[in-house]
């Protein structure tokens, strides 16, 4: 996620444009304002590479701090009744999905410029519209072929891809999505009942993934939603990381790793071919490895997009990044102190894309490619999309121009976002693939 300032300059030039589109200002007076803006986006996000002090965020509002608080007594009540502590992953999965409580499961903003992110969908519609070319080309050997959604959040990609399949006369026989958040899923319908309402008998909202899907999965910024482990490695082994509380606040804690993470720890230092030194603090994403079963249980033929900021194994887990990847969001600010703001703010990881290649060939998947986010939206139809660009009025161009430097720039989101597609069957490799693929690199 660019889930920087950056999101809410881009908001403020977004909108300095729809008012001078509207009134007479002068043309180059908005130019000049929009490449400065631009100028300070990039700054600004690079900048926020650095995790901000948790001193530095603003304060909640009066109804967030008091949603938060619930959620704080929701958690105590769990550490108690968990004997004292919670894994960092069940502390995630409480902040984040606690039903009615957590992050994704009650009702805040969380997207675009009034809330604490914003994801490549919610930036510019062309990135759905790439993805839908890449899609049809593997929908259009697969007869009766579907497409499933994961994590689908505010409904915007559903709308950009559907519409552009449309459009392309590659409609898919359905159009599922599987979303763990029943509140995302009742803004979803609302956004596609307004957006495509001829469309809508085609979507349909699973509580499960299938058996025998022939088609094609997308999911954005799932993986780095999904509930990690963390851990720190002492000369005497590996200790997770918990949760426990003293007065009332949450405290981390250490504790002998149990098996599982343990023996992902041991995986991770025989594939870099040393030892983690002592006191490196990272995370390791089991719940990402059990995903990929779950998706590669559900494919018989077809493909699976997964698009999210991540590196490989040998980049998440080099010596000079000794205190892991996680990364928390609130209000467009980026700190790595996930224990404040319980339920208000979003907590997320880089993802390490080697497991997941590692999980996709484990569970009988293969690999079709794994590349920068740029060099999808380059290889997978960008240029097409762009037809027609000169014929736009100025304003509109600027606005688009600015959209697409975000999505592809490389101190933006073009780099450090990565699109991998794993399959099954006689499927063609999407052709963005053709245009680069750095799986070698995994
Ligand atoms: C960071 S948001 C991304 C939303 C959207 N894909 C986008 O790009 O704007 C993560 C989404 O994944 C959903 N999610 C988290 N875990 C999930 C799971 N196991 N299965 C399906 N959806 C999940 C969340 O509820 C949320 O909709």
């Amino acid at each position: 996620m660019n889930r920087d300032s950056c999101a809410v300059l881009v908001q403020a030039c977004h909108n300095s444009g729809a008012n001078s589109s509207g009134s007479a200002r002068d043309e180059d007076d908005f130019v000049v304002e929009c490449l400065f803006w631009h100028a300070i986006i990039h700054k600004d996000f690079i900048a926020h590479m650095q995790y901000e002090p948790t001193a530095m965020l603003p304060e909640p509002d009066k109804l967030s701090a008091k949603h938060s608080a619930r959620v704080h007594a929701h958690i105590l009540q769990k550490i108690e009744e968990s004997g004292g502590q919670l894994s960092f992953a069940e502390f995630m999965h409480e902040a984040l999905y606690a039903p009615g409580l957590g992050y994704y499961s009650a009702g805040s903003t969380k997207f675009g410029a009034d809330g604490d992110f914003i994801t490549a969908p919610e930036i510019s519609p062309v990135f759905g519209r790439v993805l839908a070319r890449q899609c049809a080309e593997v929908l259009a050997d697969i007869e009766g072929g579907e497409i499933i959604e994961c994590g689908a959040g505010s409904g915007k990609l559903a709308v950009d891809l559907l519409g552009a399949l449309e459009k392309l006369n590659a409609l898919p026989a359905t159009y599922g999505i599987l979303e763990v958040s029943p509140e995302l899923a009742e803004r979803q319908k609302k956004r596609l009942k307004e957006a495509l309402p001829h469309l809508l008998d085609r979507v349909q909202w699973l509580s499960d993934l299938p058996r025998d899907f022939n088609g094609v999965i997308v999911a954005n910024e799932v993986l780095d939603a999904l509930p990690i482990e963390r851990f720190v490695r002492r000369a005497s082994g590996v200790y997770q990381l918990c949760v426990s509380t003293d007065c009332g606040e949450f405290v981390w804690t250490e504790t002998k790793a149990p098996a599982r993470l343990a023996a992902a720890v041991a995986s991770i230092e025989a594939d870099i071919g040393q030892a983690l030194p002592e006191g490196f603090t990272s995370e390791v994403s089991l719940a990402s490895t059990s995903w990929i079963a779950d998706l590669a249980g559900c494919v018989q033929r077809g493909a699976v997009f997964l698009f999210d900021y991540g590196i490989s194994r040998r980049e998440y887990y080099a010596h000079d990044r000794a205190d892991g990847w996680l990364r928390c969001h609130f209000r467009h600010h980026a700190h790595n102190v996930p224990l404040v703001y319980p339920g208000i703010q979003d907590i997320t990881t880089w993802v390490d894309f080697s497991s997941i290649a590692h999980a996709a060939v484990e569970a009988g998947l293969d690999i079709l490619g794994y590349q920068t986010q740029s060099q999808f939206l380059m290889g997978g139809g960008l240029e097409i999309e762009m037809r027609g660009f000169t014929d736009l009025p100025v304003a509109r161009q600027l606005e688009l121009s600015g959209q697409i430097k975000t999505l592809t720039l490389p101190g933006e989101m073009g780099e450090n976002f990565k699109c991998m597609a794993v399959g099954r069957g006689d499927i063609v490799t999407p052709s963005a693939f053709h245009f680069a693929d750095r799986t070698q690199t995994l």
